[in-house]
């Protein structure tokens, strides 16, 4: 266990004026190095604490970006020695949230534990550390058994496939206006997941023009963060739903009907024309030995320039008789004229019961 003394906890806003997000976060980071409050948390984790292995930068951006979204349910992936775990687990201990922190490195288990019950009460509470890899997690959230979150760390293993896995798994879990922050971007394999997630996922903006600097003639050399000083990679999730040529899913669980006639849509304002093409599926269980019912009906409808609601109607509805574990999943591809614009939903549609 590190010698290190934990220190008392503290509101590093203590005494300033309240944080105030301008509501895009790429002008709120541009501003990062004047702001107070950054600059309070960059001198408390300067040296603080070592069992992180990020720079202090580093440190204080995440601080910095939990308080600034008043994140409430956090994720990291790689615990390490629950350094950065203390870092995050501060800032949500301010804003009254929580961090759930992973890894399954076992012969750390007992310094990670034993550095977490050193933590002062209230700071050991809002942080919970599970000794198993990211998947165990997701298995969990597949379920329905852990909640979605709002900050997401990604700094597990830094091999391509994983890193893909990690960023992929806890953006579907994640918040509309969700932060997430990818650590050692510049690591060739995280670099080119983070591209591969980014060019997947329209939904998620990166903060910062890093792909855009990347130079093909010199690939390794222009390799930049999305925050100076740091070595991270900072992506947010849009408060819209955004529809493209990859569906989305959107999932109804527990029906209290027998089934779906439809679902109404919010379009954004500014609606791009286009054709949006729907594949609903109703699921119901039975007591066993009975197979599972699946019905699946495909539907489709025009969405006009400037259209502010739409109805999808499912004619003839889907309906089941069994009343077991009904679920209704709707899964949406947009395809508009233009052949590049994205359609936005100001909410998930609304499922009209059967
Ligand atoms: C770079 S370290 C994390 C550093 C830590 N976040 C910090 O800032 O101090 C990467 C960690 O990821 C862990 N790891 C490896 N594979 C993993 C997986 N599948 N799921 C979660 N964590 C994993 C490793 O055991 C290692 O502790």
């Amino acid at each position: 266990v590190s010698a290190e003394t934990v220190r008392a906890l503290e509101d590093l806003h203590a005494g300033l004026p309240p944080l105030v997000a301008a509501g895009d976060l790429g002008a709120d980071l541009a501003g990062l190095a004047a702001s107070p409050h950054y600059r309070r948390a960059l001198d408390y984790f300067r040296d603080y604490p070592a069992t992180s292995l990020m720079a202090p930068e580093g440190k204080a951006l995440l601080y910095h970006l939990v308080r600034l979204r008043h994140a409430r349910i956090a994720i990291e992936i790689g615990t390490y020695r629950a350094g950065t775990s203390e870092v995050l687990g501060r800032a949500l201990w301010a804003e009254d949230g929580v961090l759930v922190t992973c890894d399954p490195n076992t012969q750390r288990t007992t310094e990670v534990e034993r550095r977490l019950d050193s933590w002062p009460d209230p700071l050991r509470r809002a942080v919970s550390y599970v000794n198993f890899p990211s998947v165990a997690l997701f298995d969990r959230m597949e379920i329905g058994r852990d909640s979605a979150y709002d900050f997401i760390l990604v700094d597990g293993y830094h091999e391509y496939g994983y890193a893909l896995f990690d960023m992929t798994m806890t953006a579907k879990h994640s918040l509309p206006g969700a932060v997430m922050v990818v650590d050692d971007f510049a690591l060739p394999e995280v670099n080119w997941a983070a591209r591969d997630f980014a060019a997947a996922h329209p939904a998620w903006r990166v903060i910062g023009d890093v792909f855009a600097r990347q130079d093909p003639a010199r690939p390794f050399e222009t390799v930049s963060p999305s925050v100076a000083g740091t070595n991270f990679l900072v992506f947010e999730r849009a408060r819209v739903h955004v529809l493209s040529s990859r569906p989305s899913v959107f999932r109804y669980g527990n029906l209290a009907s027998s089934g779906a006639r439809g679902f109404d849509f919010t379009p954004a304002p500014g609606a791009p024309a286009g054709t949006l093409f729907a594949q609903v599926i109703l699921r119901a269980a039975a007591p066993l030995p009975a197979t599972p019912e699946q019905q699946i009906a495909l539907v489709s409808t025009r969405i006009e320039a400037g259209q502010f609601s739409s109805v999808l109607l499912v004619d003839p509805p889907l309906v089941t008789q069994r009343v077991h574990d009904r679920e209704c999943e709707l899964q949406l591809i947009f395809r508009p004229d233009d052949g590049v614009s994205t359609l936005s939903l100001l909410a998930k549609p609304e499922l009209i019961p059967a």
